[in-house]
């Protein structure tokens, strides 16, 4: 696809995703950049742009999954009960995992061009997320925050891919 083309349809793909999960984005500056980013089309421009989109749709899984992480470790907290400790343990590991090394690695890597590490670590925080998920054979009340940052880090993955 023409990148001409990417660009609108990537805009209407993020807002639409981001409508159904209810996601607000409180700061207008960055709805207006991502907004800016979409709909300037020029052949010259069009992939720093996207590479500008890229580097926010990860900083939006970097929050997500940091607010997650946080969630968890109040919650860990008064975990008593061996087997649930084990299990959150392993949820506060992965996140921290993609919170401290492949979230800010990923940011780095599209910064030099390294398109392909950087869709790795996003791909792999959707990943570490099932790692969490699977502890649980019930819901957990982070059920809902894991599938959203699950899904955002996949999406971000995918952003990335469009560049290359
Ligand atoms: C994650 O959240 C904690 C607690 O609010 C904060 O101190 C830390 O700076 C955050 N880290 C990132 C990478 O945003
Ligand atoms: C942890 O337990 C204490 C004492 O029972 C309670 O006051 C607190 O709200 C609990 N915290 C969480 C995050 O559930």
């Amino acid at each position: 696809m023409p990148q001409n083309l990417k660009a609108p349809l990537l805009f209407s793909l993020i807002l639409g995703f981001l409508a159904t999960q209810a996601i607000s984005i409180s700061n207008k500056k960055t709805l207006d950049l991502i907004e800016q980013t979409c709909r300037q089309s020029g052949p010259r421009s069009s992939n720093a742009n996207l590479e500008g989109l890229a580097k926010i749709s990860v900083e939006i899984v970097i929050d997500k999954a940091n607010a997650t992480l946080n969630f968890i470790v109040d919650l860990f907290k008064n975990v008593s009960d061996p087997v649930l400790y084990r299990s959150y343990g392993t949820c506060i590991d992965s996140y921290d995992a993609s919170v401290e090394r492949l979230l800010p690695e990923a940011i780095a890597a599209l910064s030099s061009k390294d398109y392909a590490t950087s869709r790795y670590d996003a791909a792999t925080v959707a990943i570490n997320v099932n790692a969490c998920d699977k502890q649980f054979s019930e819901k957990t009340p982070f059920s809902d925050r894991n599938r959203l940052v699950h899904d955002l880090s996949l999406m971000s993955a995918g952003i990335i891919e469009l560049l290359g």
